[in-house]
């Protein structure tokens, strides 16, 4: 992908529309948080071409070595979140956002640090297609951190409380690519569980992340105030 933001077209010109229009909320002088994935990625090439036109000064805090390895390329300020008190905007995308914008994320596993950098943003703004708007989560699978220490322990209590949530699925799979398990920005794999549907969010929140050997979930609750829907003919539509 390339790192200058030209003309993508299909599913990335939706994309790249949301991007831009997020990135009209950034002004100068402002601290911003960088999402994680491909559709905040077109965001960061986006905002690296602005600041480079329009001379802004800006502080970014990445949420991912991925985000900030791209950040630095294009030569935008990259500090972590430890340098700043508070941030005024985090840009990011999502997998799943219902009516109440509540999110299902971590499909690029850096939900941890997602959450924290949302966590101390005045604002979270989403940028997303099309195909992330649902009545109701969990269709996408639901990413769990836990620490790799007694993972397999930790899985059956995960398990545990899939088997009492008010869901339709109970599979839980760990993550991996080509055989191999998935490990974080912060040394952690990701167990994916396959609800379905989740009728009680912040139940499940809450009985996951409060079991031990769970460092977060992919739940981004009461987090969001405002969703960009990038659309493929490159139209966007703020809500
Ligand atoms: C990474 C995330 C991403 O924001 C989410 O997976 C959406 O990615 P994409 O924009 O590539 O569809 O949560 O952990």
């Amino acid at each position: 992908m390339p790192d200058a933001p030209t003309s993508p077209t299909g599913a990335e010109a939706g994309k790249f529309a949301a991007a831009r229009r997020a990135v009209d909320l950034i002004g100068d002088g402002m601290t911003v948080g960088l999402g994680t994935g491909s559709t905040a990625a077109w965001m960061v090439r986006a905002l690296a071409a602005r600041v480079k036109s329009e001379g802004m000064t800006l502080t970014c805090v990445p949420t991912s070595s991925r985000t900030g390895a791209l950040a630095t390329r294009l030569g935008l300020n990259v500090v972590t979140l430890e340098d700043v008190e508070t941030l005024d905007l985090t840009i990011d995308g999502a997998d799943e956002f219902d009516p109440a914008f509540r999110l299902i994320k971590g499909g690029g596993a850096a939900h941890l640090q997602e959450k924290i950098v949302a966590a101390a943003s005045k604002r979270l703004v989403v940028i997303t297609d099309p195909s992330k708007d649902v009545a109701h989560l969990g269709a996408f699978p639901l990413p769990v951190e836990v620490t790799p220490f007694g993972h397999t322990a930790t899985l059956r209590l995960i398990q545990q409380v899939v088997n009492q949530a008010d869901v339709d699925g109970r599979e839980i799979t760990m993550r991996q690519h080509e055989a191999v398990p998935v490990i974080t920005d912060e040394g952690n794999v990701v167990y994916d569980l396959h609800l379905g549907r989740i009728g009680d969010p912040e139940a499940l929140m809450r009985d996951l992340t409060c079991l031990p050997g769970v460092v977060e979930t992919g739940l981004f609750l009461g987090l969001c105030d405002t969703v960009i829907i990038g659309h493929p003919d490159g139209r966007a539509e703020t809500r």
